[in-house]
């Protein structure tokens, strides 16, 4: 099942000089459980799509579907919930937190949004640290 769709999608940062084309017409789609690497130099555009494709940042051009939802159709709120409840994120060096693991600071958000809903046993115990 494809659970990323990624079409034609451009970003353009600055104007005149310093304008910079960060994303030209990005395709691609990912299947459920396929594990995926953006590779590139840096300032190659690396960042820009994963915090497009994240919720994080909007695109000037071209769509997101992830697991069939259009993500820039949504409102900031709506986008804010479900990124929480469906997207993972390890920053390069900041928003981590350092009592925990990488997998911990990946589910720690999602979990902390299912204890909020009242799921009761969705979340995770964090007590115990790991090596
Ligand atoms: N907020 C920004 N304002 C202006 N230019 C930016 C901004 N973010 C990234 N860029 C530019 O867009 C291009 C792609 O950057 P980025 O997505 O960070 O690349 P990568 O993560 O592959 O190093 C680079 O030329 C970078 O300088
Ligand atoms: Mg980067």
């Amino acid at each position: 099942m494809e659970i990323l769709k990624v079409e034609n999608l451009s970003k353009v940062y600055g104007t005149g000089e310093a304008r910079v084309e960060a994303l030209k017409q990005v395709s691609f789609s990912m299947e459920r459980g396929e594990f995926g690497a953006v590779v590139g130099v840096s300032g190659s555009g690396k960042s820009t799509l994963l915090n497009c494709i994240g919720g994080l940042d909007e695109a000037d051009k071209g769509k997101v579907f992830l697991s069939g939802r259009d993500l820039f159709a949504m409102g900031e709120n709506e986008r804010t919930i479900f990124r929480r409840q469906n997207i993972g994120f390890i920053f390069q060096s900041f928003h981590l937190i350092p009592e925990l693991d990488v997998e911990q600071n990946i589910i720690f958000p999602p979990s902390a949004g299912l204890q909020e809903a009242g799921a009761g046993t969705g979340g995770r115990d964090f007590g115990g640290a790991r090596s």
